[in-house]
């Protein structure tokens, strides 16, 4: 998840080379690319033959399927949900008996001093979600605490839209950034893991959530400290234990999640993932936050690109949701366990050149969009994108949009790069989707007359 105040800049410098390192490469590089540029140039006539000679051909096939939902995202954004819309919330019920996906979205408890708008609970719609996972209580003494005592009238008030919709699930996340912190104090013993765990669970069953989420960014990270990852999992199997070995019917319905990491750096030294497999219910893949502004990397980037382009390599292959999702498979995760997440906020940053207004341009901080600090919901990325004068791009390799105005220059995700997204998940059959988070998307409609439009697409697709 997000920092509340601002990003800790340290955390992102072992993610990032620094890219000058590279310049004299580039240039070496230069002429090699440039013959090799001819060569393309020269083979484009044979591979566009070859593409539409055999219909399987990848790049076609792709660029169909993205005609197509380019339609379905017009007709999804358009008369349709406004009808569905005015129908209020019931229209939205989907089917419970064909749910196979997840549809996971966090809401963050409103508190003064946060990034994220205060949503009023009655306005959340308790059919969008299969899942809706409130943030973020916090460890306090070896013990899972609420932010502020006056959050528990929230968590009651998100607890009760299971009332309207019996088969929505309500967690609760507890969230720590240290891995020196609370958490790391609850791992170091046996007695304290057992501590924790069975006082959690109590909290979580006696409150009447259905199940607790671990936010902890991240174990053994940076300080690649291998027995507190090997301590986590111990803790999650705790956790497993208390809930399996439960004489109470409900209480071993609870569900265990965690939110986990997309970089492939702390994805090798957070979690045994193998072993974390068989103790969640499920792990929800924060994919996003692959480029934001930051001293180390201070150019454009993508929030949350689904695939590489071709031009990346090397570790900058790695930024984007298919590489991490992918990877938390091949290294022992099933697919039907993981939620892959799609961000309903973006980032702003504000750049050196109006003219150089690409992936990869010179910034010189945070963009004025959204608040202050680079983080930009869905509605704000909307008052920009509605000003005559910004320029929209779709990127058809990143599948994601960005637009600029003048030196302000914003990553974000709209109605079709969720619509991919969703798609993707669906394809592939992942468990579901992860949506961090409600507060961020468009829930008072700013940008159109549809109330959640990111979160609501993603929904229909997957269970609608
Ligand atoms: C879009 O809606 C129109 C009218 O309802 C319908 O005829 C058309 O098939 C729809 N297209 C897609 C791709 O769903
Ligand atoms: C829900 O889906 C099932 C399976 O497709 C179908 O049999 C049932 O009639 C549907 N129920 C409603 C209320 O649409
Ligand atoms: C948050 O705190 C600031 C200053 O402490 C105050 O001006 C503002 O009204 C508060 N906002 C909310 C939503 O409580
Ligand atoms: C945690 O311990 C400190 C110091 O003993 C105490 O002041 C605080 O109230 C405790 N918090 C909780 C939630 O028990
Ligand atoms: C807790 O919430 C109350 C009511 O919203 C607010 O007045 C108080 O400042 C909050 N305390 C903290 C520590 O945020
Ligand atoms: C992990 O737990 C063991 C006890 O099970 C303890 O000896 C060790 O110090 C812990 N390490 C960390 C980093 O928490
Ligand atoms: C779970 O909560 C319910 C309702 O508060 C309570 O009756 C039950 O005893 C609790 N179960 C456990 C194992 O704590
Ligand atoms: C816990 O219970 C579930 C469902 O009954 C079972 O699939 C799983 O293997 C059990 N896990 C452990 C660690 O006992
Ligand atoms: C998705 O990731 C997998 C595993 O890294 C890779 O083999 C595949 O080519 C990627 N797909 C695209 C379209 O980039
Ligand atoms: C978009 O621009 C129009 C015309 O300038 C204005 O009426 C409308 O309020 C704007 N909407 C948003 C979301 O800024």
């Amino acid at each position: 998840m997000l920092k509340e105040h601002s990003f800790d800049q340290n955390k992102y410098k072992k993610l990032n080379v620094n890219k000058t390192r590279y310049l004299p490469w580039f240039i070496a590089l230069f002429g090699i690319v440039l013959l090799v540029l001819i060569c393309q140039v020269l083979r484009l006539n044979w591979r566009i033959l070859d593409a539409l000679q055999y219909e399987e051909f990848n790049l076609n096939l792709k660029f169909k399927n993205y005609e197509e939902l380019h339609k379905l995202y017009k007709n999804s954004t358009s008369e349709n949900i406004i009808k569905e819309s005015n129908n209020g919330f019931i229209a939205g019920a989907p089917n419970s008996t064909v749910n196979s996906f997840r549809v996971v979205c966090y809401y963050v408890v409103s508190f003064n001093l946060t990034r994220f708008r205060q949503l009023a609970t009655s306005s959340v719609d308790p059919y969008l979600c299969t899942h809706i996972i409130v943030g973020f209580a916090i460890v306090e003494n070896g013990t899972l605490q609420p932010k502020n005592s006056s959050d528990t009238l929230e968590y009651r008030n998100i607890i009760n839209l299971k009332l309207i919709n019996p088969s929505l699930k309500v967690l609760l996340s507890v969230q720590d950034f240290s891995s020196k912190g609370e958490f790391a104090q609850v791992v170091s013993s046996e007695e304290l893991r057992k501590k924790f765990a069975l006082n959690a669970l109590n909290f979580i069953n006696t409150t009447g959530f259905d199940g607790l989420d671990l936010d902890w960014e991240f174990p053994a990270w940076p300080d690649a400290d291998l027995t507190q990852a090997r301590n986590f999992t111990l803790l999650l199997g705790e956790f497993r234990h208390l809930i399996n070995s439960s004489k109470d019917k409900n209480f071993r319905k609870l569900e265990l999640s965690v939110a986990v990491a997309s970089p492939l750096l702390i994805m090798s030294q957070s979690y045994e993932i193998e072993a974390m497999a068989g103790l969640v219910d499920f792990v929800n893949l924060m994919s996003y936050d692959f480029h934001l502004y930051t001293t180390v990397s201070p150019v454009t980037g993508a929030n949350a690109p689904l695939y590489q382009r071709k031009s990346e390599s090397g570790i900058f292959s790695t930024l984007n949701t298919n590489w991490s999702a992918m990877h938390w498979v091949l290294w022992g995760m099933p697919w039907f366990k993981i939620n892959v997440g799609i961000p309903t906020y973006g980032h702003s940053f504000r750049l050196i050149n109006s003219d150089n207004n690409g992936w990869n341009a010179p910034s010189s901080g945070f963009g004025r969009t959204g608040d202050g600090k680079g983080f930009i919901t869905y509605s704000d990325a909307c008052r920009l994108l509605n000003d005559t004068s910004t320029t929209h791009v779709f990127d058809d390799e990143y599948d994601v949009p960005y637009a600029y105005n003048g030196d302000e220059w914003i990553s974000y995700d709209n109605a079709l790069s969720v619509t991919l997204k969703a798609f993707y998940i669906k394809n592939s059959k992942f468990g579901g989707a992860m949506i961090f988070c409600l507060n961020s998307d468009d829930f008072d409609g700013i940008c159109s007359p549809v109330k959640f439009p990111l979160t609501r697409t993603i929904s229909n697709i997957l269970i609608g």
